[in-house]
């Protein structure tokens, strides 16, 4: 089989196609044929050597495909089944915890960018029938870090405010959940055509960030003045002080990203004065993927894939990320 490795230096262009054997399922495991895969800005951070992980390796969190063949003493999912891996293998259910945490896919354990993953049976996920791979693929990292930031630690209700920064993958799963549970939705983004695209979607406030710098004012404008009730704060150090500022009295900034960096000084007084409650999350549990592929199937909503590149275009997809061009998801797929 066909696998992508990071080789002999921490760069996109070291990424080459290797042949490996085909992994057979032992007791307890299954084996996945990956039909697509999807790229995160987490990606393109390990691949350039900033996440720790260990040289080769097979880069990715998140795909989709069939399950070819189950191993002894499995009675979860079956052969044919439709499923994505999920992003901790050991993370089922319940709170963070550092165990739970230990191994991430692409990262600390081999990655989606292998024709066939041999997994834990406990560490898959059926996705929602009306999704194709490619859809079904831009869900194990980014979507669930979308849905937790919003139901899990937002506590999000109907007529909430959500202000989600930029149009990636992160803050467009996030539009797309806050608009499905009722909420108002502030996006920010550094494109004009990129906002109106997120007006299609339902986004009911558009803030340019670049003509716009102080963009947490008009945010709390939008929000008639009281302030955001969730903040998906994925920018990092240039963003997390306007975050703080915009958001309500007893409202919630989940820290997800650090798009823009990673040290900032703040101002503590905001953050009690106000009551916040600032939130730092690493994407969830399967349990949370579960709950959130309920509320896919349910809408019969729809992922944004931008981008689609064949598998051994996966350095041109690569650099189309570090580009940032693209609005949603950016994917690759694997031989029809
Ligand atoms: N903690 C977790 O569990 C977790 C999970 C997933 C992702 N993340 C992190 O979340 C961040 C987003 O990940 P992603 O995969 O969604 O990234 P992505 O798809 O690559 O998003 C890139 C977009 O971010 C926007 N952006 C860049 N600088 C910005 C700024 N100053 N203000 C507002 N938006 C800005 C741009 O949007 P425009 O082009 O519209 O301006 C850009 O296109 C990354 O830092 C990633 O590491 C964390």
């Amino acid at each position: 089989m066909k696998a992508y490795e990071v080789q002999n230096a921490w760069k996109i262009d070291s990424i080459v196609e290797i042949e490996r054997e085909k992994p057979k399922a032992g007791p307890g495991h299954v084996v996945v044929a990956i039909k697509a895969a999807s790229l995160n800005y987490r990606d393109l951070l390990t691949i350039e050597g900033k996440g720790g992980a260990k040289l080769p390796l097979i880069p990715f969190s998140d795909g989709a495909g069939d399950i070819v063949e189950v191993g002894q003493g499995v009675t979860r999912v079956k052969q044919g089944d439709r499923v994505c891996p999920i992003f901790f293998p050991g993370w089922i259910e319940g709170g963070p915890s550092a165990y739970g945490r230990m191994k991430a896919l692409g990262g600390s354990a081999p990655g989606t960018l292998q024709e066939f993953m041999a997994l834990d049976a406990e560490a898959v996920t059926p996705f929602p029938a009306h999704l194709s791979y490619l859809e079904a693929s831009t869900l194990p990292c980014a979507a669930v870090t979308a849905w937790r930031a919003l139901v899990d630690e937002g506590r999000i209700k109907p007529g909430d405010w959500v202000l989600v920064q930029g149009t990636g993958g992160v803050s467009i799963f996030a539009l797309q959940f806050a608009k499905m549970l009722g909420a108002k939705v502030v996006v920010t983004s550094s494109s004009e055509e990129k906002l109106q695209r997120a007006k299609a979607l339902g986004a009911d406030a558009l803030i340019n960030y670049k003509t716009t710098p102080e963009w947490a004012r008009a945010a709390l404008e939008a929000s008639g003045g009281a302030g955001i009730d969730i903040v998906v704060e994925v920018g990092g150090a240039g963003t997390l002080n306007q975050s703080l500022s915009c958001a309500k009295v007893g409202g919630a900034v989940v820290v997800i990203g650090l798009l823009t960096g990673v040290k900032q000084e703040i101002l503590v007084p905001v953050i009690f004065g106000k009551n916040l409650r600032i939130i730092g999350i690493s994407v969830g549990s399967r349990e949370q993927f579960e709950a959130m592929n309920k509320a896919i199937a349910k809408h019969k909503m729809k992922p944004v894939v931008d981008k689609v590149f064949h598998v051994k275009q996966v350095r041109e997809a690569l650099h189309a990320m570090q580009a940032a061009g693209h609005f949603g998801k950016i994917c690759v797929e694997f031989e029809k």
